[in-house]
């Protein structure tokens, strides 16, 4: 990891604001370098903390975003269970990304869990292959969720989900008994997650302060959220002064 770093505000909004700059700044200089953004986006509480501030910026290049997301549920796009849905009610529906630029999962496919990984693999070599032959795809953001289990993305903490987690050459794959509900989901794995340029956690809310003491202070790698350590990139954690008051070096 080249840097990591622990911010914590006292309150919601104070996050979505510091979240706000910082996804802003990003932007800002991944389109002047790379003149595009590419971004990936998680469920949760995730949406609605990451667009309650940046959905007013005007300052952002929204044409630039190529958005995919980190993890999906195998469910029609409309339905309330659909990461996209809620990105886009509370992201997309305020602000111009091109519909084109919005990579979702192909619906036809929801059945197969195998088939719908495959495809959305396909749409990010579509994107990422064609400029740097690399062996993985190298998001300038990835945002994520942890779960009070510890686990991110669709990567759960369970020793029957290392494949998952580990997969060593798909750069989607996915899970068909998922333990928090819908059980068929599609996510990147760890791979993927740790050649981001950045990788940045929302957390927030005490439900999750016992689990950010053992993965942040003690590295417990039972924990998927632990492994999660970008080999050439910078990892930061965006959390609530409730999630973060059992952290050694934050604690009052
Ligand atoms: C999902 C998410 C998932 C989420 C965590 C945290 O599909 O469920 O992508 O990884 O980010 O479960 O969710 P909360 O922030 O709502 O606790």
């Amino acid at each position: 990891v080249k840097s990591t770093e622990i911010r914590s505000y006292p309150v919601i909004q104070e996050l979505s604001k510091a979240l706000a700059d910082y996804v802003a700044e990003l932007s800002r200089e991944a389109v002047s370098v790379r003149n595009r953004f590419t971004v990936g986006l998680s469920g949760g509480s995730l949406p609605r903390i990451l667009a309650a501030e940046l959905k007013n910026r005007q300052d952002i290049d929204w044409d630039k975003w190529i958005v995919f997301f980190c993890d999906e549920r195998l469910v029609s796009l409309a339905s309330e269970d659909s990461n996209y849905k809620l990105a886009k009610e509370e992201l997309f529906d305020h602000v111009p990304i091109p519909e084109a630029n919005i990579y979702t999962v192909d619906e036809s496919l929801i059945a197969n869990a195998e088939e719908a990984a495959n495809d959305y693999q396909d749409k990010l070599i579509s994107v990422f292959a064609a400029m740097n032959t690399a062996k993985f795809p190298v998001f300038d953001l990835l945002l994520l969720g942890m779960g009070p289990d510890g686990h991110t993305c669709s990567l759960f903490p369970d020793e029957k989900y290392a494949e998952v987690l580990n997969e060593p050459v798909a750069w989607v794959t996915f899970v068909e008994d998922s333990p928090k509900p819908p059980p068929r989901r599609i996510t990147f794995p760890l791979t993927v997650l740790n050649h981001a340029h950045n990788v940045a956690f929302v957390v927030t809310g005490e439900g999750k302060k016992n689990v950010l003491h053992k993965v942040i202070d003690l590295h417990d790698t039972t924990y998927p959220a632990a492994l999660v350590k970008p080999v050439n990139g910078k990892l930061i954690w965006f959390l609530d002064d409730a999630a973060s008051a059992s952290l050694d070096g934050l604690k009052k």
